[in-house]
């Protein structure tokens, strides 16, 4: 007689227990246990309990290759999810085996795990392993299925199949044998080519594993809806027309006031701030540093010399290094809509910005379009103040365009969600890159499946506030089709893991502190680009502003994506131990030293900052896009 003694954790989660039976069988080199049932007296499974259990055989089993874990029906109650967070198993000699799981197992079936030990396919010989990898690949394929989202933009994850799950009730991560009682014969389910039951998202029905938690869902709602209600009782988003003052935008929010959105009203019209935004901003990505200016600006040296003052020509700072371009020529064929029943405008503009003595970043010159000519003046800081703003703001209205469909939305969230399901469907859970990238992925298909559902469809609330749908985003670059060297695959990897946590957490944090103030980030234009100067009025700004209600439903946006609901693991949390081995637990160790030390720096360099910045404190990144 061999006892192996099982000692299995439920998670914390609220409804993470489970009433359903639990049996268990070990899987070794030289042979397979019974199959027992884990029954103790009392409740076995409850949210982040801790139980131990006692696995009997006739001798014992060699080496343990796999645990099986049988879900099965418990008298007349109805089926419900188990998040199993590990097993470990002590083996008769004393050695412990430990399984990570971490996942929902949702109805009747049997789960498969292997030990923790990362291996990839080159490591496994037996063939009970390798058909363990190809089942559990086929598994989670015909759970997330591709789906093309529009010509052009990364393909993203098919939640009808998560439907067709919802009335199979059988899955998990890992699920490889389907249980002999289940109550549908669904094998055929997931194929391609099986006709989807709806055509739209879901929210209501997807994967648990990708699904926000209970936690997550209500602070998300706790954010929205006093917000939201606030705005509807103020009348504020049922309010067409322009603003009458600008002043009255300061009153939008004025319990969401942070140090970053009282600091921007008030500077909002400096050349320096605007500037600044270029280097600082959610969308510091848009400069290019000149050798020559391009012929499509024909910006001369009289027109700037005013500002670079005596001492120096634009030819000599060109040669320095210290002129730098922003071009939106992307915006130039974007297809524009109408917001309230009115015509939008969009334009391509340049800006030309010099980087001064002082280190100060200053607006030179902006050319409202993409072709000069004398119905596209070139503004200078040296024309009237209204122009000169005016223009400033057409610039500011692009950057909020290009920021949230490119920087945003198409290079972080979408990019992001094609990972995550390449990652999903290609790598078995005991692949070393399935365990590095797993936490990198966590809730980005949910996130993106409410933007879809919520904020990206024909009636949602960015097509009320953001006119060009562009249905042609810049030639993609280039990605690798293969990687053959270790240092490719540590390149992509990290890429990976810094555009998910860092690059998100740079240009998604900080939408709510730069636009809470509307004039510095408008979502639309409601009059076409100015071709002469000297006409820009009060009046015609704010007629040229978004709406009282568009402003609101943007502003409500920005609140609720820049505030990460409840739930949060911060970048080099891993909370779920699927790395067993002392190797990588000791690289996981180092990495939260090094960012620890990162943070510790950036709180010292931000006492000194008139307006710290602080998106990039590790602590306050989250691991994976999440919202
Ligand atoms: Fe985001």
């Amino acid at each position: 007689m061999a006892v192996y003694r099982l000692c299995v954790t439920t998670g914390s989660y609220l409804k993470a227990g489970t009433m359903d039976n639990i049996y268990a069988t070990l899987v070794g080199t030289c042979g397979e246990s019974p199959k027992q049932k884990l029954d103790r007296v009392g409740r076995d499974f409850a949210p982040g309990s801790v139980q131990k259990y006692k696995v009997r055989c006739a001798a014992e089993l060699g080496e343990i290759l796999l645990l099986r874990l049988h879900k099965e029906r418990f008298a007349f109650f109805c089926k419900d999810p188990w998040y199993c967070s590990r097993i470990c198993v002590t083996a008769p000699d004393g050695s412990a085996v430990h399984f990570p799981c971490y996942q929902w197992i949702d109805g009747y079936c049997t789960v498969e795990l292997r030990p923790g030990t990362a291996r990839t396919i080159c490591q496994d010989s037996l063939p009970l392993l390798l058909d363990h990898r190809k089942r559990e690949l086929h598994a989670r394929q015909g759970c997330y299925r591709w789906k093309i989202f529009a010509p052009g933009f990364p393909r993203m994850v098919d939640v009808s199949s998560f439907q067709e799950m919802e009335s199979d009730k059988n899955f998990a991560l890992t699920k490889t044998v389907p249980c002999a009682d289940q109550d549908d014969n669904s094998g055929n389910r997931y194929l391609p080519g099986f006709p989807m039951k709806i055509d739209i998202p879901s929210l209501l029905h997807m994967e648990p594993n990708i699904r926000y938690s209970a936690t997550k869902t209500a602070s998300l709602i706790f954010n929205a809806l006093p917000a939201s209600l606030g705005m509807k009782i103020r009348g504020l988003l049922d309010r067409k027309g322009s603003w009458k003052r600008l002043d009255d935008i300061r009153n939008i929010f004025w319990c969401h006031k942070t140090f970053t959105t009282e600091y921007v009203t008030e500077h909002w019209c400096e050349d320096s701030f605007f500037g600044y935004q270029y280097l600082n901003g959610v969308n510091p990505v848009m400069l290019h540093c000149l050798s020559s200016l391009p012929s499509k600006l024909p910006v001369t040296n009289d027109m700037v010399a005013p500002l670079l003052g005596p001492d120096t020509c634009l030819q000599t700072e060109l040669e320095r290094g210290h002129i730098f371009l922003a071009d939106y020529w992307i915006l130039a064929e974007a297809p524009v809509h109408c917001l309230n029943g009115r015509q939008q405008y969009v334009t391509a503009p340049l800006c030309l910005l010099w980087l001064n003595p002082q280190g100060v970043l200053l607006p030179l010159a902006i050319q409202l379009s993409q072709t000069p000519g004398p119905e596209s003046p070139i503004f200078l800081p040296t024309d009237c103040e209204l122009d000169w703003l005016l223009a400033k703001t057409w610039v500011r209205n692009s950057e909020f365009l290009v920021h949230e469909n490119n920087t945003h939305f198409l290079c972080t969230h979408l990019l992001c969600e094609a990972f995550s399901m390449a990652t999903l469907r290609q790598l078995p859970l005991c692949h070393p890159v399935f365990k590095l990238l797993l936490p990198h992925t966590r809730y980005t298909l949910q996130v993106n499946t409410i933007a879809r559902a919520t904020l990206l469809n024909p009636e949602g609330l960015v097509d009320k506030v953001q006119p060009p749908r562009q249905d042609h985003k810049a030639p993609p670059p280039s990605f690798p089709s293969q990687l053959c060297t270790p240092g490719e695959l540590v390149k992509y990897l990290t890429a990976i893991i810094f555009n998910c946590s860092a690059q998100h957490a740079a240009v998604n944090s900080g939408q709510h502190d730069f636009g809470a103030w509307m004039p510095n980030a408008p979502s639309s234009m409601r009059q076409p680009p100015p071709q002469t100067k000297g006409n820009t009025t009060m009046k015609s700004y704010l007629d040229t502003l978004p709406e009282v209600n568009i402003t609101c439903s943007n502003l409500l946006l920005f609140w609720l994506v820049s505030q990460e609901p409840k739930d949060q693991r911060p970048l080099g949390t891993y909370p779920d131990e699927h790395f067993t081995e002392e190797a990588p637990r000791q690289s996981i160790a180092a990495f939260q030293n090094c960012l620890a030390q990162i943070s510790k720096e950036i709180r010292e360099r931000n006492q000194s900052l008139a307006l710290p910045y602080a998106y990039l404190d590790p602590p306050v990144i989250e691991n994976s896009v999440s919202i």
